[in-house]
């Protein structure tokens, strides 16, 4: 049997109806996304590419269209199901980064663990480990006010992967941070796509970003304009 796409999506449509106007935030999204890959979801401000994350994300609902989520129709799965494939399968990156400003980098790496039900030694070990993978054993135990924007994004970047998610959906990763820094993250996320085979799906405006992505997927007005792979021109 081969293996489903990660992320199967046919014909999303999202609106948001603010009073009397309704913005057609997603007009028909068509994007399979397989095992392995890694991509860019580009387009400019208001183009629909946290829609499609939030969408592909299971964090809000299409108003029309379907989601199947290796191979699983989201229409079949109820809010609890969604929550658990969400928890155990995916991880998210924030441009705002998201962590708890309470607790060290190592805890806040921690809790998708705790939410697993993981036992406090194995987490410890498993959280370590992952800082370890994106360059930050010297900061287990710093608080995410005593990092650097860079620093801060890779504490979130250990958080998305240490349950080994099938997929990461990053939403302007680099938003907040100098072009070198996110050049940097970026290139920690397509290392952790080789070496872990996870799914990497990256939103970002950023011309030298994009054009290091393997795939590239222009949204344009909530449509797909364009999907190319290989090189960038
Ligand atoms: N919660 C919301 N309520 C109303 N309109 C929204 C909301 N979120 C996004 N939009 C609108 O949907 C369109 C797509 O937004 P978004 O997905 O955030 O685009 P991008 O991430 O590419 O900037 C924009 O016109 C935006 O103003
Ligand atoms: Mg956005």
């Amino acid at each position: 049997m081969t293996t489903p796409p990660v992320f199967d999506a046919r014909g999303l449509v999202k609106r948001y109806i603010l009073g009397e106007t309704t913005v057609e935030a997603l007009r028909g999204v068509d994007l399979e996304v397989s095992a392995g890959e890694v991509l860019v979801v580009a387009g400019p401000s208001g183009s629909g590419k946290s829609t499609l994350l939030h969408l592909l994300g299971t964090l809000d609902e299409p108003d029309a269209g379907s989601l199947t989520l290796a191979g699983t129709a989201t229409a079949t799965m109820n809010e609890r199901a969604r929550t658990l494939f969400r928890r155990s399968r995916l991880g998210f990156v924030f441009q705002t980064f998201n962590l708890l400003p309470v607790l060290s980098a190592e805890e806040n790496v921690e809790l998708p663990l705790w939410l697993a039900g993981v036992g406090a030694r194995e987490r410890r070990e498993r959280a370590r480990a992952v800082l370890a993978e994106v360059g930050l054993e010297h900061r287990f135990g710093h608080r995410p006010d005593q990092l650097s924007g860079g620093e801060r994004q890779r504490v979130a970047i250990a958080r998305a992967i240490v349950h080994r998610p099938l997929a990461v959906l990053a939403d302007e990763p680099t938003g907040n941070l100098d072009s070198e820094t996110a050049t940097e993250v970026m290139d920690l996320l397509m290392a952790l796509n080789r070496s872990r085979e996870t799914v990497v799906v990256v939103s970002t405006h950023d011309p030298a970003l994009i054009a290091r992505a393997p795939r590239r997927v222009v949204l344009r007005d909530g449509r797909i304009a364009a999907d190319t792979r290989g090189a960038a021109a």
